[in-house]
């Protein structure tokens, strides 16, 4: 079985070990030492059972939170929840070299065609330095929120990320993946794309539309460059788009891929939906299926075979003539596929417009992965690649930059899984990893060196392990980082301990330096002063330290992402720290076992935010996975139904749980028994 591309957790980086790339396939490091974890779930056991006498609130998301060791047990393979996971080092390279294909000969049209009015370059490729110039690397940890466990803690689990994909992808090593498929969002110029409603969603949507459609090629070129560096040699991607913009996105495909790359133009044609009174009624999707090498890749024509017609078949009945065998039924299928939208019953049916049929998925998943393979979709949406793939026994990676799209991926595919438990095969954990905006409450909760490995690598410094009192580097400044605990400001002790080790370094005695850097979630106003006394000695003696206070969660903090931004992105958003929404659930019988439930009264604690989507688990047990129909569920306008209305099959003890979202990222569990009548 293939490893997922898997990068080292965090809190082991130092100077010393900095030097890996995203290049090569990555070990995935544990980094809490076993006392540290028992410790860790020791404490959470102990908050569960005292939540347990109320509401158990909040305690459910820790009940699977650290997988305990069993006697004789190997430790888990891959990161658990509360992991972080480095960024790899930036590779300097010249991208032209090895990216883009040598297409000259393409390009350049027989004299008797005139001049073809293209440019040899993707748009938005930057002569000097590719794509990266204009999307420049933030180098910012995944955060393991979640692991989601199924019973085999010694396959790698596969990844669900929350972010940007951009910038996840670029965390990600090299050839690493078999297949891609996306359906990024087509360009219409009309917030009907905007699917879920979170704000990261609506950012995004606003940055794609922007510069119009050349601004949305720049925008989607980057990622399938990307993209490109993740396949395998023998790896394929498949573009899913519609009238809208496929005729422009197959022209940048074959500058970035290399035309002799291209495969097929799959059409999936469908009949849902009204007909049209003014011209043909659109009813086809458009499919670019693009091979990483134009000389080998994997297609298993045999695994999607069709039946061939009846007239194909009488006439193989013929003894004059017939080319096919009789006993020959099936055919590989031809490059468009009739596959019927969900009606609006079916089972796999989430609920929001732009969700693929799982039959469409499988047919791709089949014909370019094999069994154990890599299968990413960095556009997942509701998860159906993730899911097909899961069926099919591929390892897979799914992403996107909703946060309820990933609840609702995360929810479909346990769901899946708990349905396929008794199956033959074995399936691995899956993580949900966040990139970009981070749960305060969670990074609270890890150990000391951990959190200051996540500040100080957001921050864009690296770890210093052996000065003491000295946390880290930016450039040649030392940093001090504070407790994970958000309720400990920094005191005065603190800021002159740091001042005293500051004295110690070579920096200090040899090259004058007297800068340093405290970084904390805030300074008490005793430690201001300390601080303004160190600097005050300027003035009358030379033992004077000038040190700067950054607030983490501060636009100052936050200055180095944003400062990388350039006309094509807009980093001022990324790295934000959010709370989980305090769920409040009241309920009420209306009949024999059926019971209405209201979450309204729910406080949400990001400033501005609003809760954006509720999920019901009527049965919840191990670990949460909806009941049908209550993953997704939509009013009038869009607006998510705060209220649901449920009918137990049996009456008795019930356990139940509710998961809430907020738009800006938050996430809150609640759970509860009640005695059903
Ligand atoms: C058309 S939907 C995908 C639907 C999916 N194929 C399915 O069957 O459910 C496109 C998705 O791309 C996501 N998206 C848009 N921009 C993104 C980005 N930069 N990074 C990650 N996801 C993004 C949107 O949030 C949306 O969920």
């Amino acid at each position: 079985m293939a490893d997922l591309p898997c990068n080292d957790a965090m809190g082991v980086r130092t100077r010393q070990n900095a030097a890996r790339t995203g290049q090569s396939r990555q070990p995935c490091g544990r980094d809490l030492p076993d006392n540290r974890r028992a410790e860790l779930h020791a404490a959470n056991a102990g908050e569960n059972a005292l939540f347990a006498v109320q509401e158990m609130r909040d305690t459910v998301d820790e009940e699977d939170d650290v997988m305990p060791k069993r006697d004789g047990q190997e430790q888990p393979t891959g990161p658990m929840k509360g992991d972080f996971i480095a960024p790899p080092e930036v590779e300097e390279r010249d991208e032209r070299a090895d990216a883009l294909p040598a297409q000259e000969e393409f390009w350049r049209p027989p004299v008797r065609f005139g001049a073809v009015p293209v440019e040899k370059e993707p748009l938005g490729w930057d002569r000097r330095k590719g794509f990266r110039k204009l999307f420049p690397q933030v180098m910012l940890p995944f955060q393991v929120v979640e692991r989601v466990q199924f019973g085999h803690p010694e396959l790698e689990p596969n990844r669900l990320f929350w972010g940007d994909n951009l910038h996840v992808m670029r965390q990600l090593p090299s050839e690493s993946i078999d297949l891609i498929y996306i359906d990024p969002p087509f360009f219409s110029g009309r917030q009907y794309n905007v699917i879920f409603g979170d704000q990261n969603e609506l950012r995004s949507f606003s940055d794609i539309w922007e510069g119009g459609m050349p601004g949305y090629l720049i925008w989607l070129n980057a990622r399938l460059y990307e993209m490109k560096r993740l396949l395998k040699k023998t790896g394929s991607i498949y573009v899913h788009c519609d009238w809208h913009a496929s005729h422009y996105i197959k022209v940048e495909m074959d500058k970035i891929f290399g035309n002799e790359c291209f495969q097929n133009e799959l059409v999936w044609h469908y009949e849902t939906g009204g007909a049209s009174r003014q011209r043909f009624s659109r009813k086809h999707d458009v499919i670019f299926w693009y091979t990483r090498s134009a000389s080998s890749w994997v297609f298993n024509g045999d695994e999607i075979r069709v039946p061939r017609t009846e007239k194909a078949m009488q006439r193989a009945q013929n003894p004059t003539g017939a080319r096919i065998s009789a006993s020959d039924t099936h055919k590989n299928p031809n490059d468009v596929l009739i596959i019927q939208q969900m009606n609006p019953m079916a089972k796999e049916r989430i609920g929001y417009p732009t969700q693929k049929p799982e039959d469409l998925l499988s047919v791709i998943v089949k014909a370019s992965s094999d069994r154990g393979d890599v299968v990413a979709d960095f556009f997942c949406g509701g998860g159906t690649t993730p899911a097909v793939a899961q069926r099919l026994n591929r390892r897979w990676i799914a992403c996107d930059q909703s946060r309820v799209a990933v609840a609702i991926t995360a929810d479909r595919l346990t769901r899946q899984v708990e349905g396929q438990l008794t199956g033959l095969h074995q399936v691995p954990d899956l993580t949900v990893e966040h990139w970009g905006v981070y749960e305060a409450r969670r990074l609270a909760e890890a150990p000391p060196e951990q959190f200051r490995a996540f500040v100080l690598r957001a921050f864009g410094a690296v770890v210093e392990e052996h000065e003491e009192g000295i946390h880290g580097y930016k450039g040649a400044l030392p940093v001090w980082v504070g407790e994970p605990d958000q309720k400990k400001a920094v005191t005065a002790a603190d800021v002159q301990a740091f001042a005293n080790a500051m004295r110690k370094t070579l920096r200090y005695k040899q090259d004058n330096l007297r800068d340093g850097i405290l970084l904390a979630w805030a300074f008490r106003p005793d430690a201001q002063e300390a601080a303004e006394r160190l600097r005050r000695l300027e003035q009358t003696d030379l033992n004077f330290i000038r040190l700067d206070m950054i607030r983490i969660d501060s636009p100052r903090f936050r200055e180095h992402v944003s400062a990388l931004s350039t006309q094509n992105a807009d980093y001022e958003n990324f790295l934000t720290f959010v709370q989980p929404p305090r769920v409040e659930v009241g309920h009420k019988r209306i009949a024999p076992r059926t019971y209405k439930f209201d979450v309204s009264e729910t406080v949400v604690m990001n400033a501005g935010a609003k809760i954006i989507n509720v999920q019901w688990d009527f049965d919840y047990g191990k670990r949460f996975s909806s009941t049908p129909g209550y993953s997704f569920v939509r009013g009038s306008k869009k607006e998510p139904a705060l209220q649901a209305q449920y009918e137990f099959p049996t009456s008795g003890k019930k356990r139940l749980a509710c998961k809430v979202q907020d738009d800006m990222g938050g996430e809150g569990l609640w759970a509860a028994e009640i005695e059903v009548k």
